[in-house]
């Protein structure tokens, strides 16, 4: 059929399989312009079907010839639907990791769930022996508890006061202002339970106890930081309690892995457009303002730009990790520049309905927006049938 964009709210409900395919082929052409890098030759991604995962995926196979495992929770296609972005992705990355001889399997399912991290351990055992990177890139708004069978919420909301300031509708361009009404007690338990650590811990318990972890395996989880208009809501907010969370479950999981030579980190990232942000109140504005302040630098990356120079500037230099006083990894770096965020701490304070798209990015933003469902991509006939039924061989 030939597909269009159905936006609602912050959704496509639609995507784009020869698009999602091209922004895979353009990400593996990018890692492969940067030349290899010494990394992981045996790599599970657990949220590898977008975002940071997917590039985390690509840069492992594609940088370093590494076979890849890849677990993520995404629609498969029906008869006149379309599949979700990260399935096409999927497809599309494992028919070029098997063009370029490399190994890829993908399991689709609920990566919080004790199952699908009993069928991640069979398919090592069967396939690959064990791993010597893992890569933990979910983000997600629901976690069913493994043991108390419990379905958890994740909220974004500011604890203890009403947060109020600008926010924009990236779609209509219009800047407003957003009131938030404080969190309570449960609000962050139940975000902590999604979005903090204890799922990463599972896993690498688990993988641990399973024997399939290599000597000396890493692993890797993403979180954020951001500037002081965001903290209400993001880093001192409910959010942002499940990412200190995270941040101090590497510690623990790196004790864990004291007998094999092992270790755990946190990267921080860049704030970017995925479809995990784009639901955050107030970061679209501040991202659109960033992306205007960092391409005129120069300094703007995308998520396959950060993982890239995440991998071979940070993980794998052959020298040691550097790390920042709480022992993460900063990859926010440019994003973090202090002229940087001077000049969005200006531009906010004056941003309006009128000025945004002179001022900020909005265009950028609604087309990397696009983008993720695979729309707006150059190269791609919009205008021809495209076969939606496309479906991942294999696919566990
Ligand atoms: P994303 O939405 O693009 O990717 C999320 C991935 O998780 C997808 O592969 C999805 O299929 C998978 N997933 C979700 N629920 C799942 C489940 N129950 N079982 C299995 N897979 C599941 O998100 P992203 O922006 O790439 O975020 C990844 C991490 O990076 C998050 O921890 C996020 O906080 C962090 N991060 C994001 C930004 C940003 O600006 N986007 C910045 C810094 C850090
Ligand atoms: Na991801």
């Amino acid at each position: 059929m030939i597909i269009e964009p159905r936006m609602r709210g912050f959704i496509c409900l639609t995507s784009h399989p020869k698009g999602c395919e091209q922004n895979v082929l353009n990400q593996i052409d990018y890692v492969k312009s940067q030349g290899k890098i010494a990394g992981a030759k045996k790599v599970l991604v657990i949220g590898a079907s977008t975002g940071f995962g997917l590039a985390s995926r690509i840069t492992s196979a594609f940088g370093s010839d590494a076979a890849t495992i890849g677990v993520f929770f995404e629609k498969a296609p029906a008869a006149g639907k379309t599949a979700s972005p990260g399935y096409y992705n999927s497809l599309a990355f494992e028919a070029a990791a098997g063009r370029a001889g490399l190994y890829a399997k993908s399991i689709n399912g609920d990566a919080f769930s004790n199952e699908v991290k009993s069928q991640t351990i069979d398919l090592i055992k069967a396939d690959l022996g064990q791993i010597d990177l893992v890569i933990y890139s979910l983000a997600s708004p629901v976690r069913q508890h493994p043991v108390s069978g419990v379905l958890h919420r994740s909220v974004l909301k500011p604890i203890g006061d009403t947060f109020s300031d600008k926010t924009v509708d990236f779609h209509t361009g219009i800047v407003s202002e957003v009131t938030i009404t404080p969190c309570n007690d449960e609000d962050i338990e139940n975000t902590v339970a999604v979005m903090g650590g204890e799922d990463w811990q599972m896993w690498m318990d688990a993988l641990l106890n399973a024997g399939v972890l290599a000597d000396g395996a890493m692993t890797v989880a993403y979180s954020y930081i951001g500037p002081k208009v965001t903290e209400p809501v993001y880093r001192k907010g409910t959010i942002g309690m499940a990412k200190d969370h995270l941040e101090s479950t590497a510690f623990k999981i790196t004790e864990g892995l004291a007998n094999i030579g092992g270790k755990a980190f946190v990267s921080v990232n860049k704030a970017l457009v995925t479809q995990a942000s784009s639901a955050i109140p107030v970061i679209p504005l501040y991202i659109s303002l960033l992306y205007k302040i960092m391409k005129a630098k120069g300094t703007h990356e995308g998520c396959i730009e950060q993982i890239q120079r995440l991998f071979s500037a940070r993980l794998y230099t052959n020298g040691t990790i550097p790390v920042d006083e709480k022992g993460r990894i900063r990859i926010d770096d440019w994003e973090m520049d202090e002229a940087v965020q001077k000049e969005v701490a200006e531009l906010w304070k004056g941003a309006t309905t009128e000025n945004l798209p002179g001022i900020g990015d909005l265009n950028g933003y609604k087309s990397d927006f696009l983008n993720l469902f695979g729309f707006g991509i150059d190269g791609v006939d919009y205008a021809a049938e495209a076969n939606e039924l496309v479906e991942i061989p294999g696919l566990i």
